[in-house]
């Protein structure tokens, strides 16, 4: 039989066709537009998503037996906020993950209601792009459009909304949302009663392998595909990435080099990081994990190369910086594009270069941007080793994993053995693995993670190149303390 996987990211969506024996029969992309208007906000229209993953199913299928597919899961950009009104109909853009507007509700979240309650609520604090301060931020400054609100749900939910007609989340998604009680996996009455929205207005909650339904006739009619395909709950993009790297288990780890970079840590029980830098979350084996997430991470590397130095050829560029230079650069950059998530919870943080000199070439300014983001990743590790936890080694998966120089780069920065798996779709075959489970052809999802996921190569830290590091993650740690009062002023 054959497996979608549905990875629905920030830039564009990726989609893959799994067969039983996780081999990638086919796979594409297809990108929509991401809309900043202003700076700091980031939002997104869920009809873009709808047409891009219909569109993209079909292209997909194209020349296979489609009676052959058995299930569909979705990975997807965690937190955004997607409303519907009484017709299921969208009523504003989705405002996403990475979006900084809501700095004055995150304040009151954490500082009236306060952070101990919170946590106590729902194991996290608020941070700008989690869903409720969203939901506070709608209901104060577009009232009408709070009052149509018929269903709250996130990024991929409504793509499985549309396949299904199910208003649908899964228990990993609905943790970054702020709203659900993650040790008991269920709705916070008290969080919503903050929000001013009531159990009713929410998705009903599921295990990420569960199936949430099958296909729509329609959507089965338009797709050519049976009736009886099963589409499963999902999961939010890092935990399905974890399940597409084996990243499951107690003190397994992922990171993901995305537009977004996050260090996951999964845990066979659930657990709260008392300072809530780090976010304790479901994971879509039905067990926790701890997560950092940076709000830019191969992002800062596209904004370097796309947008300001207008090139495409990122392997050319990286191709001067040589092992000898690594850990010697005098340039170092703070990756903070879109402000910063974990561990500083600052939207006010900017991007920056540091260190400069008149014989600073273009390649130690790329090579600075590789380490800023690699430095930014060791600040959530070093969150995890504070909190006990021994990482070692790691899985590494997402675009920027693609470099082999990125990934030699960050083994030393953290000091820990990197692991690519063979298949890089993180997200997309980890939703298609979720899917697998949901329609009963593997009996779990750590057995469906033994049975599929193989390893390719690993990069080991080398002891010089490691201490070279450790002394110039020393200094970049002490850049941002001393910029934070700057940046507010720069707003
Ligand atoms: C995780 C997060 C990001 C998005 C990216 O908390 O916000 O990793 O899920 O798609």
């Amino acid at each position: 039989m054959l497996y979608i996987g549905i990875d629905l990211g920030t830039s564009a969506v990726k989609l893959l066709l799994m067969d039983q024996e996780g081999r990638i029969q086919n796979e594409l992309s297809r990108e929509y537009p991401l809309e900043f208007p202003r700076p700091g906000w980031s939002q997104q229209d869920p009809e873009d998503w709808k047409k891009a993953v219909l569109e993209g199913i079909g292209a997909l299928l194209a020349g296979f037996d489609k009676s052959r597919v058995a299930g569909i899961g979705a990975g997807g950009q965690m937190h955004g906020l997607v409303v519907l009104d009484e017709n299921d109909r969208v009523i504003r853009p989705a405002i996403l993950w990475n979006d900084g507007r809501t700095a004055r509700e995150v304040d009151y979240l954490n500082e009236e209601i306060g952070r101990e309650k919170l946590s106590a609520l729902t194991a996290n604090i608020a941070f700008a792009g989690f869903t409720a301060p969203k939901i506070l931020w709608m209901r104060k400054h577009e009232p009408e459009n709070f009052a149509r609100i018929r269903k709250i749900m996130l990024p991929k939910d409504y793509i499985n909304y549309i396949l299904t007609g199910v208003h649908c989340t899964d228990y990993s998604d609905a943790s970054g949302m702020l709203l659900l009680d993650v040790a008991h996996k269920c709705w916070s009455r008290e969080m919503l009663d903050i929000c001013g929205i009531t159990e009713a207005q929410m998705p009903r909650l599921f295990e990420s392998y569960e199936a949430v339904g099958t296909l729509r006739p329609e959507i089965a009619a338009e797709l050519g595909l049976p009736e009886t395909v099963v589409v499963c709950a999902g999961a939010g993009d890092n935990a399905a990435a974890a399940v597409g790297t084996g990243t499951v288990g107690e003190g397994a780890c992922n990171i993901s080099l995305g537009t977004s970079g996050t260090l996951f840590i999964s845990s066979g029980r659930f657990g709260v990081d008392p300072h809530n830098a780090l976010h304790a979350f479901a994971h879509a084996d039905g067990r926790y994990h701890l997560m950092g997430c940076m709000l830019s991470a191969a992002s800062c590397n596209k904004w370097w190369m796309d947008g300001i130095l207008g090139s495409r050829d990122y392997a050319g560029a990286q191709a001067a910086i040589t092992d000898d230079k690594l850990g010697r650069n005098h340039v170092y950059f703070l990756p903070y594009l879109m402000g910063e998530r974990s561990p500083i919870n600052d939207t006010n943080a900017r991007g920056a270069f540091i260190g400069m000199t008149m014989d600073t070439s273009r390649a130690d300014l790329t090579q600075a941007v590789l380490e800023g983001v690699a430095f930014a990743i060791r600040d959530s590790l070093e969150v995890a080793r504070s909190l006990g936890l021994d990482v070692r080694r790691s899985m590494i998966c997402g675009g920027g994993a693609k470099s082999p120089l990125w990934k030699k780069i960050m083994a030393n920065v953290l000091n820990v053995e990197l692991t690519t798996p063979v298949s890089e779709q993180g997200p997309g075959m980890g939703a298609a693995m979720l899917a697998m489970v949901a329609c009963g052809a593997c009996p779990s999802v750590e057995a469906v993670c033994a049975k599929l996921v193989r390893t390719s190569e690993t990069v080991r830290p080398d002891p010089e190149i490691a201490a070279r590091y450790e002394a110039r993650y020393r200094q970049f740690s002490k850049l941002y303390p001393a910029l934070k009062d700057v940046y507010p002023q720069l707003l």
